[in-house]
């Protein structure tokens, strides 16, 4: 059976789809059957960071509208030896054409195939948000170093927590500058989880190159000398248990807030 996964964030833009296509390749290089689906309807990318949008034939919306089968809307990346499938995102269609009722049952069928399957949610918390996250049993928020990433963070973890279905939740934390750290006005990852008080399943730098590998189809894991695929490869190895995510038990510091307010006046 299964694990489903969305990856969310509320701000836009934090990198979520690049997130989500190297976690997913590199369950897929582990030998762990894993589809990504992306859920932003309108706005589909996931495909061309992957580089299998030549493939792409049906989509999401497709499929919860009966309109053509699993086989069809599933893309299945070679490199990968297929561990790793691609459900797209259509372009022509609205968030609302996704039936939630059919979009269970597409779920359901891909548990009985796939050992993880990743959710790409659009930024926001309506109405893309919700159906991607509704029937999640795990969240992973993404979360840049940024006050209003922070924020808006903040803000999807309480929707989050309030869910009619339990999810377990993680930060993650991505574009980080390990060199920036003890500058005054940055925020550091220890700040960002005591902050969110939420355990932090990975931090992941900011490398200008991701832009390159994004824009070239290839996943930047299949590089295995950048720092950002070991990063990732950390965040797989939790994610498929081998290893435990950090934790930190303070309460919330009002400080840090009063810090974020202070740098945004
Ligand atoms: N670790 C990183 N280092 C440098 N650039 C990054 C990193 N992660 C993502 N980016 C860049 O950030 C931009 C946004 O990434 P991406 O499209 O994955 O974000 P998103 O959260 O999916 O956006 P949206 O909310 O619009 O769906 C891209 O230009 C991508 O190349
Ligand atoms: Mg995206």
């Amino acid at each position: 059976m299964g694990q489903i996964i969305v990856f969310t964030s509320g701000k836009g833009g934090v990198g979520k789809s690049t997130l989500v296509a190297n976690i997913g390749t590199s369950i897929a290089l582990a030998k762990k059957r894993v589809v990504v689906i992306d859920m932003d309807i309108g706005l589909r990318n996931l495909d061309m960071i992957i580089g299998l949008e030549r493939k792409v034939k049906a989509n999401i919306v497709d499929l919860t509208k009966n309109l053509c089968t699993l086989d069809d809307a599933l893309v299945y990346d070679k490199r990968t030896q297929n561990y790793l499938a691609l459900i797209a995102a259509s372009q022509s269609d609205l968030k609302k054409d996704i039936n939630l009722f059919k979009f269970h049952k597409v779920l359901n069928d891909l548990e009985e195939i796939f050992d993880y399957i990743i959710i790409d949610s659009p930024a926001g918390i309506e109405e893309g948000f919700n159906k991607s996250v509704f029937f999640a049993k795990k969240a992973i928020v993404v979360v840049n170093p940024e006050i209003s990433s922070i924020r808006d963070a903040d803000r999807v973890l309480a929707l989050l927590e309030n869910h009619r279905i339990k999810k377990e939740i993680f930060l993650l934390i991505n574009r980080y500058r390990k060199d920036l750290s003890q500058r005054s006005y940055y925020i550091s990852a220890t700040e960002i989880i005591d902050l969110l008080h939420v355990p932090c399943i990975g931090i992941i730098s900011e490398d200008e190159r991701v832009l390159r590998q994004n824009n070239s189809g290839v996943p930047f894991v299949y590089q295995s000398s950048f720092s950002v695929s070991t990063e990732v490869k950390d965040v797989t190895d939790k994610i498929v248990g081998k290893t435990k995510s950090i934790k930190r038990n303070a309460p919330p510091s009002k400080s840090i807030w009063e810090k974020m307010k202070k740098n945004s006046i």
